[in-house]
C-alpha cells in the first residue's frame, strides 16, 4: 500500500501489543497452572487437566487444572481455619492488604491485561484501560471499607468461609469484585474462575503471595461447573456468590435452598438502549458501539435491545451501519481492534444459532460487508431490525455482539417495551430532555440505569438486578452488607431464645402446620384441647371478656372476603377452647390477593409523608382499641395479660418507627468519578409475599407489614397460623385509617401452603419468611421460578421484642431495591 493510498483510506495499520511477557509467564508455568490453597501452589490430588485457549487463535495456552472432591475440601477446610484470625484482624491491618493487592494489580497492570485479552480474546484496549483498572479502583475502595469498618458498621461480623463462582466475560474484575468485598469485611474465599478464563486468577494468587496475605484467607480452585457444584454444596461454605447465567442461578438457588447459605446471584440480561426523538444521534451511535460491542457482547448489561423512537430510526439506523461498516474485528492484542474474539466455539454456536433462529422468525439482520478473521473464533458485528418484541432475539440473552432494534411511539410505550423482559439488570435512556429522561430511569425496572451513557461500572456504585437478573449488590455500602451479619445475629440469640412467652417461643413454638389442602379443614373435635400445652387454665384470663365468637373473613383489595375453599380453620386457646374461626385460604385467595396488591402499586408513588400518616394513624386507631387487642391476644396465646399489654406497646411503637423512616430512608449520590451525578434511589420491590410465625403473633405481624408498606411496596400477609385472630382484628383498624385498599392483603390459612403458592407465583416479587427451617427450604426452592427475592427470618428466629431482631435498617434494606441512575454533565 502505498502512502497516498493510506491517505485515501486512513486505514490503521496493526498496532500490535508485545505478547512477550505474558508468553513468558505462560513458559515459566508450563505445561500446567496449580491450584492455590492456604497460600501454596499445589497440584490437583487427582491429576485431571484441561486446556486454556486463546479463542483468537483457537490455539492451547496451558493446562488448567479441574479441582475435584479433596481439592475443595482442603480449599474450604483452609478458608475456615484461616477465618479465625481474619475476621479479627483489625480493619485498618485488613485495609493495608487490600491495599497492597491494589499496589500489585496495579505494578503489573499490563502483564494482567495481556494474559486476559490473551484467555478471554477481549480486546487489549479494554482490558488495559477497562478491565484492569477497575480491578485497582475496587481493591483500593475496598481497602477504605475496611478501614472504616468498625465506625461504620459497629458490631457487625463476616458472614464466614464466601464460595465464590464467577464467569468468563470479565475474569479479573469479577474477582475483584467478590474478593475485595469479602476480604474487606473479614471473611475468607474459596473462588472458582470459570473454565475457559482461569489464568489470571492464578496469576492474582501469586500477587496475593508477594502482598503477603494470609495463609487460606484466598484459595483458588479451577475447574468447570462440577467444581462449581461441590462449592455450592460443601457445608463449610457460608456463602455462595455467584456471577453468571441465569440458568445455573436457579440450580445455585435449589441447591443451597434452606442451608442457610447466605446468596447473591448476578445473573442475565437483555437490557434496553431506549432512544428519544431528540437524543443526539452522533452520541447515540457511540453509545451503541459502547453497549453492544464492548467485550463482543459478552456483557451482562449489554444494551442488547435498540428500542428507538419511530421518527428518528431510519436516521439512526442509517448512522449505526455507517458506523458498524468502520468497526475492525481481530487480533485483540491488535491496539486498534474494537471487537475481539468470542471466548469459545460453545458460545459462538450459540450466537449463531440464535441468529439464525432470529432470521428464520422474520427479522431482518445486517453486518458489515468486510469478513472476520477466519482462524479464531469471531463474530461480525450485527443489527436485526424487523424485530417483533414476543420473538426469540427480543427476549434470549445472546451474550454476543447482536442487537436486536424496534420502534416505538410513545413514552408510555418505550417505557413497556423496556419493562417487556423477565430480566431487569441495566438500561440506558437517550434523551436530551432530562426530566423525561429522569422520568423514563424511574419507571423502568432494573437496577442500573445510564442517561446518555452506558456500561458505567465503579466500585462506589452498587450493581446488580431485578427480578431473573438476580438479587443482591455488589459495590459500594450496599454491596457490604451481602458479607455481614448484623450484631444480634453475631452475638447469637441463645439470650434471646430461651426467655420465652408462655407460647410458642420455644424456637418457633410452632404447632404442627397442617401443611396440605387435604387437611384444610380443622375437625370441629379437636376443640376438646387437643392443642393444649398444659398450661392450666387459671393462668389464663377469662374467657368472654372481649366478643370473640366472630368469624374474622380475609382481607383483600381492602374488602372482607370468605375463603374460595368455603372452609374454615378452628383457632383454639392453649387450654383448648373454642375462640372462633378464620377462613381456610387457599391458592385463588392469593391469587386474588396478589392481584389487590398489584391493582394498589399507586401506593409505591405516594409521598413518604402521606405514607408516613397513614402508618401512625394505624397507630393511633390501634391504640384507641389497645384494651380489647391486648385481652384478645392473652386470651388467645394464654399469656399473662400484663404480657399481652406490653406487645400491643410494642406494636405501637413499631407502627410509630416504620411512621418515623418512611421519610427517612434516603439514598445516596455516589462518589463515582463520573462527571455528573450517580444516584443511588430507594425504590419499593413491588408486591411482597410476608409469612408470620407464631411468635408474638401481632407484633410480628406488624414487624413485617409496616416496614414493607412504609417503602411502598404492597403486601400479601399470612398471620400466624396458630393465632390469626391478632392480625385479622387489624383490618378494621385499617379501614379506619386511610390506608388505601390493596396495600395490606390478609390471607389466613396454612403457613406452608400459602407459603408456597407465594413463593411460587411469578407476579409477587420478594417473599420474607418466619417459620421453620423446612418451611423456609420450601420458599427458597419455590422461589427459583422468577427468581424473586427472599429473606429468611428463620435463623436464628427472631424474638420481635427485641428491637435489635424485630425492626430498623436490615428491614428498610430488605423492602427496598437500590437503583443506580447516571446522569453525567455536560452539553
Ligand atoms: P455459566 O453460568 O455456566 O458459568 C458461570 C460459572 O458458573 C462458571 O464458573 C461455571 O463453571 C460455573 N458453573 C456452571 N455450572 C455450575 C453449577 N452447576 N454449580 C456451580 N457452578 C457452576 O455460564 P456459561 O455456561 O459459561 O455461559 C452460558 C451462558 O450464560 C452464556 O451464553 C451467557 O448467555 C450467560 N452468561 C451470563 C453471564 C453474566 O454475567 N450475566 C456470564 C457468563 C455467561
Ligand atoms: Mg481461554
Amino acid at each position: 500500500m502505498s502512502v497516498a493510498e493510506i491517505f485515501q483510506s486512513m486505514a490503521y495499520g496493526p498496532a500490535p501489543e508485545s505478547a512477550a511477557p505474558a508468553q513468558e509467564w505462560l513458559e515459566a508455568h508450563a505445561p500446567a497452572l496449580p491450584l492455590f490453597i492456604n497460600n501454596r501452589m499445589v497440584t490437583p490430588r487427582e491429576a485431571t487437566y484441561f486446556d486454556s485457549v486463546n479463542p483468537a487463535t483457537g490455539q492451547p495456552l496451558i493446562k488448567v487444572a479441574q479441582a475435584g472432591t479433596a481439592d475443595v475440601e482442603d480449599a474450604v477446610r483452609a478458608a475456615r481455619e484461616a477465618l479465625k484470625d481474619w475476621k479479627r484482624t483489625p480493619g485498618h491491618l485488613r485495609a493495608r492488604y487490600l491495599y497492597g493487592l491494589a499496589r500489585q494489580v496495579q505494578k503489573h497492570a499490563r502483564l494482567l491485561a495481556v494474559l486476559e485479552s490473551m484467555d478471554n480474546g477481549k480486546p487489549i484496549r479494554e482490558s488495559r484501560d477497562i478491565d484492569i483498572p477497575l480491578v485497582a479502583r475496587h481493591f483500593y475502595h475496598h481497602a477504605g471499607w475496611a478501614q472504616l469498618m468498625d465506625e461504620e458498621f459497629p458490631g457487625h461480623e463476616p458472614v464466614g468461609v464466601v464460595g465464590a463462582i464467577i464467569p468468563w466475560n470479565f475474569p479479573l474484575l469479577m474477582l475483584a469484585w467478590k474478593v475485595a468485598p469479602a476480604l474487606a469485611t473479614g471473611n475468607t474465599v474459596v473462588l472458582k474462575p470459570a473454565e475457559f478464563t482461569s489464568l489470571t486468577a492464578i496469576l492474582f494468587c501469586e500477587l496475593a503471595q508477594r502482598a503477603g496475605l494470609p495463609p487460606g484467607v484466598l484459595n483458588v480452585v479451577t475447574g468447570d461447573g462440577q467444581t462449581g457444584a461441590l462449592l455450592v454444596e460443601h457445608p463449610g461454605v457460608d456463602k455462595i456468590a455467584f456471577t453468571g447465567s441465569t440458568e445455573v442461578g436457579r440450580l445455585i438457588r435449589r441447591a443451597t435452598a434452606g442451608s442457610g447459605k447466605r446468596l447473591s446471584l448476578e445473573l442475565g440480561g437483555k437490557s434496553p438502549f431506549v432512544v428519544f426523538d431528540d437524543a443526539d444521534l452522533d452520541s447515540v451511535v457511540e453509545g451503541v458501539v459502547d453497549a453492544i460491542w464492548f467485550n463482543q457482547g459478552q456483557v451482562c448489561c449489554a444494551g442488547s435491545r435498540l428500542l428507538v423512537q419511530e421518527g428518528v430510526a431510519p436516521r439512526l439506523l442509517e448512522r449505526l451501519r455507517a458506523r458498524m461498516e468502520h468497526l475492525r474485528v481481530g487480533d485483540p492484542l491488535d491496539k486498534a481492534i474494537d471487537i475481539g474474539a468470542i471466548v469459545a466455539p460453545v458460545q459462538l454456536e450459540k450466537i449463531r444459532r440464535l441468529v439464525e433462529q432470529g432470521r428464520a422468525e422474520g427479522a431482518t439482520p445486517w453486518q458489515p460487508s468486510w469478513a472476520c478473521p477466519t482462524d479464531g473464533y469471531f463474530f461480525p458485528p450485527t443489527l436485526f431490525t424487523d424485530v417483533a418484541p414476543a420473538s426469540t432475539i427480543a427476549q434470549v440473552e445472546i451474550f454476543g455482539p447482536v442487537i436486536a432494534a424496534m420502534t416505538f411511539r410513545t413514552k408510555s410505550e418505550a417505557v413497556a417495551l423496556a419493562n417487556n423482559t423477565p430480566y431487569g439488570l441495566a438500561a440506558s435512556v437517550w434523551s436530551e430532555n432530562i426530566n423525561m429522561a429522569l422520568d423514563v430511569a424511574r419507571a423502568i425496572k432494573a437496577g442500573t440505569v445510564w442517561i446518555n451513557s452506558t456500561n458505567l461500572f465503579d466500585a462506589a456504585s452498587g450493581f446488580g438486578g431485578y427480578r431473573e437478573s438476580g438479587f443482591g449488590r455488589e459495590g459500594g455500602r450496599e454491596g457490604l452488607h451481602e458479607y455481614l451479619r448484623e450484631p444480634w445475629e453475631a452475638q447469637g440469640t441463645e439470650a434471646a431464645g430461651s426467655e420465652t412467652l408462655p407460647l410458642a417461643a420455644n424456637g418457633h413454638g410452632e404447632a404442627p402446620s397442617s401443611g396440605v389442602d387435604a387437611t384444610a379443614t380443622a375437625p370441629l373435635a379437636e376443640a376438646d384441647g387437643a392443642r393444649g400445652n398444659g398450661h392450666s387454665s387459671d393462668e389464663l384470663p377469662p374467657l368472654g371478656l372481649p366478643a370473640i365468637d366472630r368469624t374474622p373473613k380475609m382481607f383483600i383489595g381492602g374488602k372482607q372476603a370468605r375463603p374460595d375453599s368455603g372452609y374454615s380453620r378452628t383457632v383454639l386457646a392453649p387450654d383448648g377452647r373454642y375462640l372462633g374461626e378464620v377462613g381456610e385460604g387457599n391458592r385463588k385467595d392469593i391469587r386474588n390477593a396478589v392481584e389487590a396488591a398489584h391493582a394498589a402499586s399507586g401506593w409505591a408513588t405516594a409521598t413518604a409523608h402521606n405514607r408516613a400518616q397513614i402508618l401512625y394513624y394505624i397507630a393511633e386507631n390501634l391504640s384507641t382499641r389497645g384494651q380489647e387487642f391486648a385481652a384478645r391476644l392473652a386470651t388467645m396465646t394464654g399469656q399473662p395479660l400484663a404480657e399481652a399489654e406490653r406487645e400491643l406497646e410494642a406494636t405501637i411503637e413499631r407502627l410509630f418507627c416504620y411512621g418515623g423512616w418512611a421519610d427517612k430512608y434516603d439514598g445516596s449520590v455516589h462518589a463515582t468519578p463520573l462527571r455528573g451525578l450517580t444516584i443511588a434511589a430507594h425504590e419499593p420491590i413491588g408486591v411482597m409475599g410476608l409469612i408470620c410465625d407464631d411468635r408474638q403473633p401481632l407484633l410480628g405481624f406488624v414487624s413485617l407489614v409496616a416496614p414493607a408498606i412504609a417503602m411502598g411496596n404492597t403486601v400479601v400477609a399470612v398471620p400466624s397460623e396458630r393465632y390469626p385472630l391478632a392480625a385479622t382484628d387489624l383490618y378494621q383498624v385499617f379501614e379506619t385509617s386511610d390506608l388505601p385498599p390493596g396495600v395490606v392483603n390478609i390471607v389466613t390459612g396454612a403457613r406452608e401452603t400459602l407459603a408456597r403458592v407465594l413463593a411460587e407465583h411469578d407476579d409477587v416479587d420478594a417473599v420474607w419468611y418466619a417459620g421453620p427451617d423446612s418451611g423456609a427450604r420450601q420458599v427458597e426452592l419455590a422461589s427459583a421460578g422468577n427468581m424473586k427475592r427472599t429473606w429468611m427470618l428463620n435463623r436464628p428466629p427472631r424474638d420481635w421484642r427485641d428491637p435489635a431482631q424485630g425492626q430498623g435498617r436490615s428491614f428498610l434494606r430488605e423492602a427496598t431495591q437500590v437503583k443506580n441512575i447516571w446522569v453525567p454533565y455536560g452539553d
